[in-house]
């Protein structure tokens, strides 16, 4: 997707109606993670719309009931590392690239401290970790020709600590910080793909109605039954980024919200954010070469 023009310092803080010429979606190949619910369901259903060929990943959701001309469901936990990989060296066998990957599928942080069988916490393994592994894989095998990598973040990010000593420590876990963290270092990915020169940016959906609560506790479900007719809709959500994306509306590395603002990335000291990522690499090491260990 080329770009309609350079002039990324004036679109900041537009609003969308002042950008022009939008691109086609149409037969554009598009991943999205986390496609059989919420957000993930409503971009699947409105990318498809639009024309393009969409795959999603999904874990336990039913398979959303979309035209198997345009759509593929690919089952695959992200809480599993060897389940990334294993999905990856699938998708190269046909070896046809995507040109969209949408980083979404992402869980609130679960009551209590829970690792997965790769040995990480839980969210920080489903909301972040997986999602490098699976950009990761992709770029390397050639699988993404990327026009643009999406991390879905959340207005919580504000609240992250890059701090994974802290995430890591059962006696310091609290579900909304940990949850933060996560969209927090999915902000970072952006910014450092960005870094690489890739064109990416976090999305930030706000609030809104979802299956998001599901592993939480009975007082969570109760409440948030309550809230959740005043929550906006998934498929309002997405419209705003579907918008962004046909109207090439972001600028690499940033938060774009719903309504195709541009907000600056929170900022770090740059030697914080060099160990995060080492740290990330090291974690990641072992799952990096699909070829040899698939
Ligand atoms: N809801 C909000 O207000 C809100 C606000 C800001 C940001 N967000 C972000 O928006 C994104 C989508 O969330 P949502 O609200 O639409 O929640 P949702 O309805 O619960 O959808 C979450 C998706 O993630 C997938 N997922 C969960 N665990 C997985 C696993 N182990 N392996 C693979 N996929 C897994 C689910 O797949 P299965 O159902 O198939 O297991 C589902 O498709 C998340 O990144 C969330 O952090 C949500």
């Amino acid at each position: 997707m080329e770009r309609t023009d350079g002039a990324q310092e004036g679109r900041r803080q537009q609003g969308l109606d002042e950008v022009s010429m939008p691109v086609s979606l149409k037969g554009k190949r598009v991943l999205v993670t986390g496609g059989t619910s919420g957000l993930g369901k409503a971009m699947v259903a409105q990318l498809l719309e639009k024309g393009a060929i969409v795959h999603a990943f999904g874990f336990r959701g039913p398979a959303p009931d979309f035209d198997p001309a345009a759509f593929t469901l690919i089952r695959c936990n992200q809480a599993d590392l060897h389940q990334v990989r294993q999905t990856v060296a699938k998708l190269s066998e046909s070896g046809e690239p995507f040109d969209i990957l949408i980083n979404n599928a992402g869980i609130l942080s679960p009551p209590h401290f829970t690792k997965t069988v790769d040995g990480f916490e839980l969210s920080y393994q489903i909301n972040f970790l997986s999602h490098v592994l699976l950009t990761r894989l992709l770029l390397g095998n050639k699988l993404l020709a990327p026009e643009c990598i999406i991390n879905v973040s959340s207005p919580i990010y504000t609240m992250g600590r890059l701090d994974l000593s802290k995430i890591f420590d059962p006696g310091r876990y609290g579900l909304f910080q940990t949850y933060a963290d996560t969209k927090l270092f999915m902000a970072l990915f952006s910014e450092k793909l960005a870094q690489e020169g890739h064109e990416s940016f976090s999305f930030n959906p706000g609030i809104f109605s979802s299956g998001i609560y599901r592993q939480q506790k009975k007082w969570f479900h109760r409440m948030y039954h309550l809230a959740g007719p005043f929550m906006t809709a998934p498929c309002k959500v997405v419209r705003g980024l579907i918008r962004v994306i046909e109207n090439q509306s972001w600028e690499s590395g940033h938060f774009i919200n719903r309504k195709g603002k541009v907000g600056r990335m929170k900022q770090f000291d740059e030697s914080l954010k060099k160990t995060f990522w080492e740290r990330v690499g090291d974690q990641l090491s072992p799952f990096l070469d699909i070829a040899a260990k698939s």
